[in-house]
């Protein structure tokens, strides 16, 4: 098995990645990858090999990256990008991605993905391009605007986990269309340049948690959490303090009616929906179990709940992420070390693809 996904190095790291996909990512490297390398090294000093590394030796490899390839396709300012890229890092290792169980690199360190995306752009169609939703809801009515690398985006996407023959790649219920659109590009190369019994590409699973899959702004509850989102307050930001936090939880738009005593009651009112949702995410609770503690009650009880359940599950990760973001050299270490371990595992396939495609090298 191998799990793969990614992550802009574009501002901060907020409740909806975090809940969207960074957790499932921790989950799914502690429960199916290997152990970190320093507890194998221990226990081969002490020459034990336990029962769970025998196991481990089947298990899956985790690859997770800061895609600033992606980060150009939009207006950004390059002295932003090194900096937010090492600070995505550290709340990434803050959040508990471990760099010796999981592969964390930058995109830019691993020329692989870009030459597969170039060798892609002969498969993609530009009619897939066009429906991708995302495409259309950045370039808005200003297509011919737009950079090239904004419309291709989702081709260097695929390129991103066909290269490591995916398996499995956790994400957020937005990324769904840009997956499938990885397996219709993986299909189609396979039926072109291979044969059924030695395909180049395996076809990958999106992973999207059904608890968590969209978290909505905070201002307003029918648009996603989102960095590119102008107000701050929309948002709760991983490196956000308490104060901040119950602030902006305080002043998150709501409505003047009571919660319901049963889920059905949310339907129709996008706040309370999403607002008990991430209730319901952070705290590992059905929303029935929540409704049966906060029905007929009204957010002024609700929102002090919900604060201080955040402020108390984020402020080990705050504490760490402004500890481990002052250490540049720790940083750049990481992504170094990352990439080189990244660089060998996309190699066969690029050859593979090269050679399918008949280039000589
Ligand atoms: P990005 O950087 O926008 O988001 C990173 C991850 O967070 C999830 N996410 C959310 N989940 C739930 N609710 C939200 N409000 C929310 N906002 C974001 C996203 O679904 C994503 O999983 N194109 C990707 C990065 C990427 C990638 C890849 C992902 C590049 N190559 C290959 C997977 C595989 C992006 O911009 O995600």
């Amino acid at each position: 098995m191998r799990i793969v996904s990614g992550i802009q190095p574009t501002g901060n790291l907020h409740l909806g990645n975090y809940l969207g996909a960074i957790r499932n990512w921790v989950a799914m490297q502690d429960e199916w990858a290997p152990q970190s390398s320093e507890i194998k090294r221990l226990q081969q000093l002490a020459g034990i090999k336990s029962k769970q590394e025998s196991a481990n030796e089947s298990r899956a490899e985790c690859f997770y990256f800061l895609a600033d390839l992606h980060a150009i396709s939009m207006p950004h300012d390059p002295k932003a990008l090194g900096e937010n890229t090492r600070e995505m890092t550290a709340a990434l290792v803050a959040c508990g991605i471990d760099p010796d169980k999981s592969t964390l690199f930058n995109q830019t360190q691993v020329p692989a993905h870009a030459e597969l995306q170039w060798l892609l752009n002969g498969t993609a169609r530009v009619g897939w391009l066009n429906r991708m939703t995302q495409w259309k809801d950045k370039a808005g009515k200003n297509r011919d605007g737009q950079s090239v690398a904004l419309f291709t985006y989702p081709v260097l996407q695929a390129a991103d986990v066909l290269i490591y023959q995916a398996t499995h790649v956790p994400v957020g219920e937005d990324q769904k269309q840009h997956l499938e659109l990885a397996r219709d590009i993986a299909q189609k190369f396979n039926n072109d340049f291979a044969t059924e019994d030695a395909p180049v590409f395996t076809l990958p699973e999106p992973i999207i948690p059904p608890a968590a899959a969209r978290i909505m702004s905070l201002r307003d509850g029918t648009a996603k959490m989102s960095k590119s989102d102008p107000s701050d307050m929309s948002r709760i930001n991983l490196t956000d303090d308490a104060d901040a936090i119950m602030g902006k939880i305080k002043k998150a738009k709501s409505d003047a009616d009571a919660l319901p005593s049963e889920a059905e009651g949310l339907e129709g009112r996008p706040e309370a929906r999403n607002l008990v949702g991430i209730y319901a995410a952070m705290s590992g609770q059905s929303v029935a179990q929540i409704l049966g503690d906060f029905g007929g009650k009204g957010f002024g009880a609700f929102k002090p709940a919900l604060g201080e359940l955040l402020v108390e599950q984020l402020a080990p990760i705050n504490a760490r992420f402004n500890e481990l973001r002052q250490d540049r050299e720790a940083l750049n270490a990481i992504l170094r070390k990352g990439a080189e371990k990244a660089r060998a595992a996309s190699a066969p396939t690029l050859a593979a693809t090269y050679d399918a495609l008949g280039l000589v090298r």
